[in-house]
């Protein structure tokens, strides 16, 4: 049994992109591997934790001891995400959840006619403001900001915004660091806006260090 503050505690994770359906045949997306989260839900569960993983459409294997529920829109991973963190203590997410979604999307195949068209969109939920939004006092809620352009003050506006204990504010580089590469870079950004930035890592090893920084918040020190 580990010895892991994580261990025993109930930890949902969400991973991967969600896929928003424009027709029957078409969706728009993102290019999340869900490497990142399947990353931090293996390093949960090896800590002795309980981790649901809530996952977009992705090509990996579930990590064992892990338990997988598979979704593809934005709206379904919301449903799923409600149903499973009612009673858990720690709410990550590692998702690219599409921002937005085809208003009305079309059931058979939208047929070519013009030279252009219009697609409108409408905005999805925030998954991991919502659980923050209602969570009880000792339910941490952790997330995730990607941002191509090198800014901290964006992924330290979603903390305070989404009223996060943690974020990882995730470096884009295009090689080494975010979307599908197996390496990512870090900076672990806290509510009190100390900044701790990891070197280039695995995405295990990173997985490793949110959640140390994770047991640092749980146990005070
Ligand atoms: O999957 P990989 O290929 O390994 O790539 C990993 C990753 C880059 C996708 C991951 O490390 C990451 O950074 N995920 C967050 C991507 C992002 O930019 O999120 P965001 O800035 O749109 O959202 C901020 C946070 O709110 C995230 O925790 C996100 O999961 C959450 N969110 C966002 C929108 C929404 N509708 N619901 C949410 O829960």
């Amino acid at each position: 049994i580990s010895d892991s503050p994580l261990a025993r505690k109930k930890i949902v994770v969400t991973a991967g992109p969600t896929r928003e359906n424009i027709d029957g045949v078409r969706f728009l997306s993102n290019y999340s591997s869900g490497k990142m989260g399947y990353a931090v839900a293996c390093a949960a569960a090896r800590r002795g934790a309980r981790v649901s993983l809530v996952s977009g459409p992705v090509q990996l294997e579930t990590p064992v001891g892990v338990e997988r529920i598979d979704v593809t829109t934005a709206l379904d991973m919301d449903q799923t995400v409600r149903r499973l963190s009612g009673d858990c203590d720690i709410f990550i997410g590692a998702a690219a959840v599409a921002d937005y979604r085809p208003t009305h999307p079309v059931a058979g195949k939208i047929k070519k006619h013009a030279e252009t068209m219009q697609l409108e969109l409408v905005r999805n939920p925030d998954i991991l403001a919502g659980f923050a939004q209602q969570r009880q006092p000792h339910q941490l809620a952790i997330g995730f900001a990607l941002e191509t352009d090198g800014n901290h003050d964006l992924a330290m506006q979603k903390l305070r915004a989404k009223q996060l204990d943690l974020i990882a504010y995730n470096t884009f580089d295009g090689h080494s660091s975010g979307f599908e590469v197996d390496t990512n870079r870090l900076t672990l950004i806290s509510r009190d806006g100390t900044q701790t930035p990891l070197p280039l890592l695995s995405k295990r090893d990173a997985a490793n260090r949110l959640l140390d920084a994770i047991e640092h918040l749980i146990t005070g020190n």
